[in-house]
Parts: C-alpha cells; structure tokens; sequence
C-alpha cells in the first residue's frame, strides 16, 4: 500500500498540513509534534517526494554535525575543527552524537531537518546506517565525513593508501611476523585500511593470518588484547592498530609483560590523535589529515547550500585526503635481526 503524507499524518495524530509543514519546513512545529512526525516517517518508511517539494529560502544559519561518539579523541578532533570553521563562516553548530546506535543516528538527522539546519555533515555509525537512504529524501544539503558513500558528497582519509603505509614501514623495518588490532573492521573506512595493509603485505610475501588479527571495538579496551599476540607462537614482533586510541590501549598492556617498545615490540597506529604524539616514546602513526577533512567538508556544505537553488542533477563526489606516514619512536627493527 502506498504511504503517504495522510498515512504518516494518521500515525502521528496529527493534521496532513502540520506533517507537510515539517517536510517542507514551512511553518513552526513543537517539538514534540516534530518528534511524532519523524517516529511516524521512521516507522511507515514514508519516501519524500523531492520534485513535489518547495525549495526552502529561509536560512537558519545552524548546521548539523552527526557523530558516533566524542569518547574517541578522534572524534572529538574532528567535531572541534569543524565547529571552529563553521562558527568563522558564522553558522552555529548543532552537535549530535549517535552513541553508536543507528535508529538514534536516523532520529537525530530527522530532529535536525525539522530544526530547519541549512546543512548536515555525518560520520555514520555503523554500516547498517540508515542515513544514506534518509540523505537522498531530504532537500538539506548533506555531506558524509570520514567515510565514503558511492553516489552522495563526501570526505574521507585515503584509509587504502594508509594501510599501505604502515605495512611498508614495517616491512622495510624487517618485521615479518605481524599482528593486527581491528576496531570496528566492518565499517567501510577500517576495512579500507585492512585491505590496503593486508595488500602491500601480500606484496612483499607476507600476510597476517586471520588468527593474528583481533577485532573489537575503537575503544582502549581493544589495545589490551595485545597480550593475546604475545602468548602466540611463533609470536609477532609487531602490531599495526587501525585506530590509534587502540595503540594507546596496548601500551600499558605491553609494558606490564615486559615488553619494551619499541625493542621488544613495535606498535603502529592509525589517526595521530594528539595524545599519540605524549606517549614515550611517541607512536609511529598513519596520520589522518583531520583539520584538512574538517575545512573540506565544511568548504564542501557550504558550496552545496550556496547552490542548491540551482541544483537539479547533483554529481556527488567523493573527496580522498591523502593520509602521511609519521615515523616516531614506537616502532624499529625487530630484536631478532639484531
Ligand atoms: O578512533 C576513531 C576512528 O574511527 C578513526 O580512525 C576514524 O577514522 C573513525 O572511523
């Protein structure tokens, strides 16, 4: 059966005017009412229709910044580069963080399109996002950050390219035996990094066996599974962590075993978070071009609204910021070619 604006209208008890009112951000709704609109839009999977929609003129000068969690020190990097170049461009930043939950993810995106935001930019949470579908129904300008969506705005690390370069500094170092700390490998941008580790690796004749990679999530938590490398035999004489909050983890748990970093065991990580560049040593890390991505994508949204009076076809394109290897202290040649 075809759904409808009545049909959300009826789910939501409201009138079809107050359900058209908030798609077409024509005229103020509560809160509330909003909240029961979007739970019905949700529910009854209701698809916008774009070409029926007005084009909205009013601005509100906020914009949108969807992201999993501001636990992670990345994370927290990027919302603060971004907040700062939309407030020197005078937009307010409405930030939403999806606590790693995609329905919340998909309630946020709504509650933020029925606040009027001129624009939105998300770091989806997980790959089974509902906000990818949500994007292409809405008239706000929106664009993905930190990962890459085939056919939508977005900018993202060149993850491939970085996971090439960790596996070519440990193997130039001699390290042959290696072991892997996953976090969140299923999200596309981790899986990049794998795959472009893994690759590079295969090209020098080597490979981390599945057995040696260890998966969890972005957290420190991951980074103390280390000790289950060191119990493996033969056991690896390095680490590559595709998050550096997840080398921080491992740290403690490498010193506690005796293990000296880097002589002993060298751990790479992925981000260069700032709090990297304290440890003692420093962590050898692939450097992710935070502040680049953050301008990007704000440059990026801003030129989506200046021109979305005109935008009939969008050729939406993916933005791939080049990722820089940076070699520090945590990572020399393995002890036994000593
Ligand atoms: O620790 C946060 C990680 O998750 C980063 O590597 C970032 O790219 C994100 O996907």
């Amino acid at each position: 059966m075809k759904v409808t604006i009545r049909s959300v209208a009826k789910l939501a008890g409201v009138a079809p005017s107050t359900v058209s009112h908030y798609l077409n951000q024509s005229a103020p709704i509560s809160p509330v009412t909003a909240q029961s609109v979007e739970r019905a839009i949700v529910a009854l999977n209701y698809r916008v229709n774009l070409g029926a929609r007005s084009l909205r003129v009013r601005k509100t000068h906020s914009i949108g910044l969807v992201i999993p969690n501001i636990s992670t020190p990345f994370f927290g990097e990027l919302a603060s580069v971004i907040e700062n170049a939309l407030w020197d461009r005078d937009y307010q930043t409405l930030l939403c963080i999806s606590q790693r939950d995609v329905e919340r993810e998909l309630l946020q995106l709504a509650n933020l399109v029925s606040r009027q935001v001129d624009g939105i930019l998300l770091a989806y949470t997980s790959e089974q996002t509902k906000a990818i579908r949500f994007s292409k129904e809405i008239a706000v300008p929106f664009v993905f950050i930190d990962r890459s969506v085939p056919g939508e705005y977005s900018v993202a690390t060149d993850n491939y390219h970085g996971g090439q370069l960790a596996a070519r500094h440990l193997v130039e170092l001699g390290h042959r035996c290696i072991g892997m700390l996953c976090g969140e490998a299923e999200i596309q941008n981790v899986a990049e990094r794998i795959d472009g580790f893994q690759t590079e690796l295969r090209r020098s004749g080597f490979e981390v066996s599945p057995a040696y990679m260890l998966h969890g999530r972005q957290e420190l938590q991951l980074g103390i599974r280390v000790a289950e490398l060191l119990a493996m035999e033969p056991r690896p004489t390095a680490v590559f962590a595709t998050n550096d909050i997840v080398a921080v983890g491992a740290w403690r748990t490498l010193l506690e075993a005796g293990f000296r970093v880097p002589q002993d065991f060298s751990n790479v990580g992925f981000d260069d978070i700032e709090i990297s560049r304290f440890l003692v040593p420093p962590l050898t890390t692939v450097g992710q071009p935070t502040s680049e991505m953050g301008a990007k994508a704000v440059d990026l949204l801003l030129q989506l609204m200046s021109h979305q009076a005109e935008d009939g076809n969008k050729v939406a394109t993916n933005f791939l910021i080049a990722p820089t290897l940076f070699i520090r202290g945590s990572t020399t040649t393995p002890s036994t070619n000593k």
